[in-house]
């Protein structure tokens, strides 16, 4: 059956909240939360400021934010029953999973309120959420290749500490404040598809860690936040970064109709404003610690794509140069998506609040295209 005018695929362009966290232009490449530019919160915020911007509408004041930073920095801990289960997971499964897992079973362990009925709850809830996440990450990078878990610091920032707990080792200005720019950029992006999940599972009026958990599994995809691992994967397949290998290279798979990741957006047509920033951080890091082949060839890419795709409004996304960044921080490439997830975990639960402020649970129609009205045969008869 053809498609109905009203079915849109991928609901494409289909209001599914009002909304106050987040404003995207596609066409001018503006992104904003809260009304503010992100380009201006990536330079003068952290990240810590940004959650809070997040969360509760508004920049906080200097004592907001140090009281907000230090309620974070008391809830990094992870009970060691959440460690005794990440040890029971298979240390072949991708991080994403391991991460998903522990969000879930977090809302066994934190059970004691009623976030629907009690705000202060729903508002501990998000800051455990928003503190634990990178101590879970980083305990299962250390889990899987058999090392202890490293307890959080709460001298350090949101960002260092995260860096921290990976090694076990202060990172450098530089490294904590560029992981700090890019939480802050990923940290929300309106109605994507992981937003979307969240805001879903939140208005059935599921827990937190049921909603979170459910917006980790949609990231994980590689259409969303898990492009920026296998960007990395697919510049590696590219022999050099010389202007006609790149071109060759390109050409071959538009021409079979791949996807190239990294590249195109529902709703930028013009370059991706967080690729930009990315980009800049990226230079500043090969500036101090030299430059990858890579780099060289994402460039070469970049503009052979301009050339080829570009009046078709593809363009850079963010997480074309995101893996680029967080190979010379020195993560792991499967790390990639879950530090996207810490990040963005910010937004998710602005989304969430939101939603419980005013809820109505999602219930979309669908459109038929069955056989109705049948009688079921005997057995036999089939
Ligand atoms: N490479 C080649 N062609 C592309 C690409 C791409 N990366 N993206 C879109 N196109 C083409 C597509 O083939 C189609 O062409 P045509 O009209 O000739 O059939 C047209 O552009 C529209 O594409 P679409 O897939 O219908 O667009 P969409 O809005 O449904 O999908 C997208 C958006 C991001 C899933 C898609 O661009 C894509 O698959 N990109 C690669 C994966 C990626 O980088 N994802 C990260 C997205 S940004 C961060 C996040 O959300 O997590």
């Amino acid at each position: 059956m053809a498609d109905s005018p009203e079915f849109a695929p991928g609901l494409a362009g289909i209001p599914a909240a009002r909304s106050s966290v987040c404003l995207i232009n596609g066409a001018a490449g503006k992104l904003q939360y809260r009304g503010y530019p992100v380009e201006q919160l990536a330079e003068h915020c952290n990240y810590e400021e940004v959650t809070y911007l997040l969360l509760f509408g508004s920049l906080p004041t200097r004592d907001q934010l140090a009281a907000f930073t230090a309620e974070l920095a008391a809830e990094r801990h992870l009970k060691f029953r959440i460690i005794d289960v990440l040890k029971q997971l298979p240390e072949s499964g991708h991080p994403m999973d391991a991460l998903t897992a522990a969000v879930a079973v977090m809302g066994m362990f934190y059970a004691e309120g009623d976030h629907v009925a009690d705000p202060a709850f729903r508002r501990l809830c998000a800051v455990r959420l928003v503190a634990k996440l990178p101590t879970v990450v980083a305990a299962w990078h250390r889990i899987r290749r058999g090392d202890n878990p490293i307890e959080p610091r709460s001298d350090l920032g949101h960002a260092a500490n995260f860096l921290y707990m990976l090694e076990g080792e202060e990172p450098d200005e530089l490294a904590a404040r560029i992981m700090d720019a890019a939480l802050v950029l990923h940290a929300e992006h309106s109605m994507n598809a992981s937003t979307f999940t969240c805001r879903v599972t939140a208005s059935t009026l599921a827990d937190p860690y049921a909603s979170v958990a459910s917006a980790i599994g949609s990231l994980a995809g590689p259409l969303h936040g898990g492009a920026n691992e296998v960007v990395l994967e697919m510049l590696r397949t590219i022999p050099d970064s010389t202007p006609e290998t790149v071109r060759v290279w390109a050409e071959n798979k538009l021409a079979r109709k791949e996807k190239i990741m990294g590249f195109g957006h529902r709703v930028y047509k013009v370059k991706d404003p967080r690729a930009d920033i990315l980009q800049t951080l990226a230079t500043q890091l090969f500036d101090k610690l030299g430059s990858t082949p890579i780099y060289a060839t994402a460039i070469e890419l970049e503009k052979q794509m301009k050339e080829l795709v570009g009046h078709k409004g593809i363009a850079p996304n963010v997480d074309f140069y995101s893996g680029i960044v967080y190979e010379k921080l020195g993560l792991d490439t499967d790390n990639f998506t879950p530090v996207f997830a810490i990040s963005r975990v910010a937004g998710w639960l602005a989304h969430l609040l939101e939603q419980l402020e005013d809820n109505r649970i999602y219930r979309p129609s669908q459109i038929w295209t069955g056989t109705a009205d049948r009688t079921v045969p005997t057995i036999d008869e089939r």
